[in-house]
């Protein structure tokens, strides 16, 4: 890839549990960030070829990123998509990052009848996805927002419920808690701001097939 203005891309990777994957499909592409780079603490990568720069965000911000076009590309989950409603485009899902989203607790103490209660209380680092599915359901909550741990809400007596990402359940079953029903499915998508898609078309439409050969 030609290392020019209209051709370098910026690419923002969800830090974290995604970070690993995701840099390892960008080098089954050909898009390879010198092992250095990644171990080292740097927040801005540069793929050895010199034509494409990765950020390190946190997960939630990526859509921001892309939707304000600082970064052209980016990959995180469909659960932050879903939650920050960022207008992007969304061309490919990687498959890789399976979770599900889900209402859990501890099934003895409420059920599935939420007519028990006048208002559930549901705490959550998706505040948007959980007022939707319980409006959707016409089931009153109030929304209890936490960034992180949100396992422990229901345990300490915040709240009735949680609307968590589950992936290998285990955080769940060893905080004695269960899903109660699964509200949708997610993986890791490859977003594209929307101006760069058209002027930096040669360029993203090279990467969405790289990628895409590669899963
Ligand atoms: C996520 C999620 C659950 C856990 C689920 O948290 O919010 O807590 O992972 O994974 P599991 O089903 O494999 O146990 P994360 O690790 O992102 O940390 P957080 O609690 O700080 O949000």
């Amino acid at each position: 890839m030609p290392n020019d203005a209209n051709n370098q891309l910026t690419i923002a990777l969800a830090k974290g549990r995604m970070q690993d994957d995701a840099l390892a499909l960008f080098a089954k592409a050909g898009i390879v960030v010198a092992e250095s780079e990644i171990n080292s603490r740097r927040l801005i990568l540069t793929s050895t070829d010199g034509g494409y720069n990765f950020i390190l965000v946190k997960p939630s911000d990526v859509p921001t990123y892309v939707e304000y076009g600082v970064a052209d590309v980016g990959v995180c989950g469909r659960d932050v998509l879903l939650e920050s409603r960022a207008e992007v485009h969304e061309p490919l899902d990687l498959k890789f990052g399976f979770c599900r989203i889900a209402v859990a607790g501890k099934r003895e103490v409420l059920g599935e009848d939420y007519n028990l209660l006048a208002t559930v209380r549901v705490a959550t680092k998706y505040p948007r996805i959980a007022s939707e599915y319980f409006q959707a359901r016409g089931i009153p909550i109030e929304i209890i927002p936490l960034q992180g741990s949100v396992e422990l809400a229901p345990l300490l007596g915040l709240s009735d419920r949680i609307v968590d990402l589950v992936e290998t359940g285990r955080t769940l079953q060893e905080n004695g808690l269960e899903v109660i029903e699964t509200i949708t499915e997610t993986t890791a998508r490859l977003i594209v701001n929307r101006a760069s898609f058209h002027l930096k078309r040669v360029a993203v439409s090279a990467l969405i097939t790289t990628l895409a050969k590669a899963l």
